[in-house]
């Protein structure tokens, strides 16, 4: 089955707000909800929004604003929705 890339960003801005903390939260987050098999995780050299918090990339979309603190609530209410906007589109979610 071929993934769908999530992208971190792992730039030196993004670096020293914490990403390395969001990284195995992320992970954890993905394995919850029984993502990994769809969702490949990768890092990203920075996505030129620095000055907006951590910042994630799926398709099209820019997640900005991440925090060690706020990732979990930021996943459920943004980028968890996106992700399986995106599967059901190509059927490949289940409900
Ligand atoms: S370092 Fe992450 S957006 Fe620039």
């Amino acid at each position: 089955m071929i993934k769908e890339n999530l992208f971190l960003c792992m730039g030196s801005a993004c670096h020293q707000m914490g990403v390395y903390e969001v990284l195995p939260k992320l992970l954890a987050l993905l394995g919850e909800y029984e993502l990994e098999d769809k969702i490949e995780l990768k890092g990203s050299f920075c996505l030129e929004t620095c000055s907006y918090g951590i910042v994630m990339k799926f398709q099209d979309l820019h997640f900005i604003n991440i925090s060690p603190q706020n990732v979990e609530a930021k996943f459920i209410a943004e980028i968890l929705p996106a992700i399986q906007k995106s599967l059901s589109e190509v059927g490949r979610v289940r409900s």
